[in-house]
């Protein structure tokens, strides 16, 4: 699939820009940590771990801890964890063998989400926790088209990042019970933003002023500011506690 291959290629190139800022951040770690209550006797995966913040966090929480990613530069070279290249839409995991499943600003990537979903079931326990984190976008669907359309601008191997109410729902058809939405504001600098860009300074000019006009025009529903002459965005994103159901 055209997005899986642009994803392992683009990832593999820059996989420095992704060892900093929210995803090396201890207190999202934390707050990913208070949503899976994770426990000594738990094998634990963490799918598109990239960098594996959060499975290093796992590993010393749960008897043991794995990554899997799509591109390999992104894996940590050493960890308590164990980490292998793979696809998060085809889990190389026997049926009901793990206890705990996180997935962490990586679903907006997935070409078929609901194929992962069903891989994330079908090798969970029955009674199972998975946590899904990403950024969501508006309830309002000319807003969340156009966030989304410049997110692919800005990365070809982005596929969408859902509404709320869209994520939830695929959770439930998916065979989850919802046990806990925690909300989280991920503040962004444009330049920063701008430097994980798959594409030369003429694009990132361009995304440049793309963003710039949301400060009048707000059409992707971010909401923005500036300060000390850099400008600022605010992405909404969602920690999603969900449980495999219990088969009668
Ligand atoms: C933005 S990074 C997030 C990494 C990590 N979860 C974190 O929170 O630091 C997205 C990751 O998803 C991975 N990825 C994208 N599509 C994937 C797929 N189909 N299977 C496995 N990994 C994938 C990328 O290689 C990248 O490492």
């Amino acid at each position: 699939m055209k997005e899986k291959r642009l994803a392992k290629e683009l990832f593999d190139k820059r996989a420095e820009g992704y060892a900093k800022g929210c995803f090396a951040s201890e207190e999202h770690v934390e707050a990913m940590l208070l949503a899976a209550e994770p426990e000594a006797t738990q094998l634990a995966l963490d799918v598109a771990c990239g960098h594996g913040f959060l499975t290093e966090a796992l590993a010393t929480r749960t008897k043991l801890a794995a990554g899997i990613d799509l591109a390999s530069e992104m894996l940590p070279k050493q960890g308590k964890a164990c980490y292998l290249v793979g696809d998060a839409e085809y889990l190389p995991f026997r049926e009901e063998s793990l206890d705990l499943i996180v997935c962490r600003f990586s679903f907006h990537h997935f070409p078929s989400p609901e194929h992962a979903l069903a891989e994330i079931h079908r090798v969970l326990k029955q009674g199972g926790t998975l946590v899904l984190a990403d950024g969501i976008s508006s309830e309002l669907e000319e807003k969340s088209h156009y966030l989304n359309q410049v997110e692919k601008l800005r990365d070809p191997s982005h596929v969408k990042l859902y509404k709320k109410s869209e994520l939830l729902r695929m959770l439930v058809e998916g065979g989850f019970v919802i046990a806990k939405v925690f909300h989280w504001e991920l503040h962004q600098e444009l330049e920063d933003w701008l430097s994980r860009a798959a594409g030369d300074e003429s694009l990132k000019a361009r995304l440049r002023e793309i963003m710039r006009r949301e400060l009048e025009e707000n059409r992707t529903g971010l909401i923005f500011w500036e300060d000390g002459g850099k400008t600022y965005f605010a992405y909404q994103t969602v920690i999603i506690t969900a449980t495999k159901q219990f088969l009668k």
